[in-house]
């Protein structure tokens, strides 16, 4: 019988190499040793792609969340399959969230595991999703219930892919931003409040800085806790929140937008007399990102119960006290959630 792999190893496997440059997806090639690669994007990306990537064999999804089922799941791995990717091939995954955390999994799965590259094209995956190796479908409502740890080989930023971003994509990206930031310290906090869209989408030295550091924020919480059993749980800064309004509004709120929801409920339970609450309403109301909500308190509650964070029965919630200063709270009371809730709700 094999060992287990020791720690060591099972850090390794979730500490992708990470090369954050303009111009870089443009530079990717396939690898001496994988004789076939299947690319996986979406149709608003389709159109952007660098030249290597568009000559591989791809599968291309319906862009957005919509597209996290098991049906979608099923047909990446229906065409990796069809490709003849076998245990050497590659999955090249270029696009936003989605495209990382479906595609991440269905390389999981194929065979018991193959490598794939992340070429992460919106600001969220940019600087979260498609980093640190969680991957992920949804369940119905509940997001991201049905996924494993399986990180990229390489993830290659390249702040390029935001100039052609949306523009309500772009601005919902600078939520997952600011939440990195909140948890970074002041010095990054103060830095990310001076970014403009403008700056971000033509990648700006001060925005390229600012999304380096988030990224290396995130890394470093990645390698302390591979396994989300402790200081990476506070990468869901506003995300237990910002889910609830996300599973209610049924795909017409973008997650950063609910991030940025989440952000100010999570905001709204420190002990700080309301000051950091009030620095990222200014900061989300700069970028156009909605502060207030309607809502049933009943409903959302019911769904903030339902998520996957909850242990022993009770709720988790990570709480800023202040940038910097951000602590994983367990045994919350559903009527602490609400007073969290009312800080948007409408
Ligand atoms: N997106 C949160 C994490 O990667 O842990």
């Amino acid at each position: 019988m094999s060992t287990p792999p020791s720690h060591e190893a099972q850090r390794a496997e979730l500490h992708a190499e990470v090369v954050v440059r303009a111009g870089v997806a443009a530079e990717w090639e396939l690898p001496a040793r994988h004789p076939a690669a299947l690319l996986l994007t979406d149709r608003n990306v389709e159109r952007v792609l660098p030249p290597a990537l568009r000559a591989l064999p791809r599968h291309v999804l319906a862009p957005g969340e919509l597209s996290k089922t098991w049906a979608e799941l099923e047909g990446v791995l229906q065409a990796l399959d069809d490709h003849g990717l076998d245990r050497d091939g590659l999955l090249v995954c270029c696009g936003g969230g989605v495209v990382s955390d479906l595609g991440g999994l269905a390389a999981h799965l194929h065979r018991r595991g193959i490598a794939w590259d992340a070429l992460p094209t919106s600001v969220i995956a940019q600087a979260d999703a498609a980093l640190g190796g969680k991957t992920a479908i949804n369940l119905g409502p509940s997001k991201n219930s049905v996924g494993a740890f399986h990180a990229a080989r390489r993830v290659l930023v390249d702040p390029s892919f935001l100039e052609s971003l949306p523009e309500v994509e772009l601005r919902a990206g600078f939520a997952e931003l600011l939440k990195t930031a909140v948890i970074s310290g002041e010095p990054l906090l103060a830095a990310t409040e001076t970014l403009s869209p403008q700056g971000l989408r033509s990648a700006h030295p001060e925005a390229l800085d600012v999304l380096r550091r988030v990224i290396d924020t995130k890394l470093r919480l990645v390698q302390a806790d591979p396994h989300d059993h402790a200081e990476r749980q506070l990468l869901n800064l506003g995300h237990s929140f910002g889910h609830a309004f996300e599973a209610l509004a049924l795909g017409s709120l973008r997650h950063g937008e609910a991030v940025g929801l989440g952000l100010l409920c999570a905001a709204r339970l420190a002990h700080d007399g309301g000051q950091l609450e009030a620095r990222l309403r200014a900061a989300l109301l700069r970028w156009d990102l909605p502060v207030r909500r309607a809502g049933d308190l009943g409903e959302l509650l019911a769904l903030m119960s339902r998520d996957k964070k909850r242990r022993g029965g009770a709720l988790s919630l990570v709480i800023p006290e202040a940038p910097g200063h951000v602590e994983l709270c367990p045994g919350i009371a559903p009527e602490r959630a609400a007073e969290g809730l009312a800080a948007v709700l409408a």
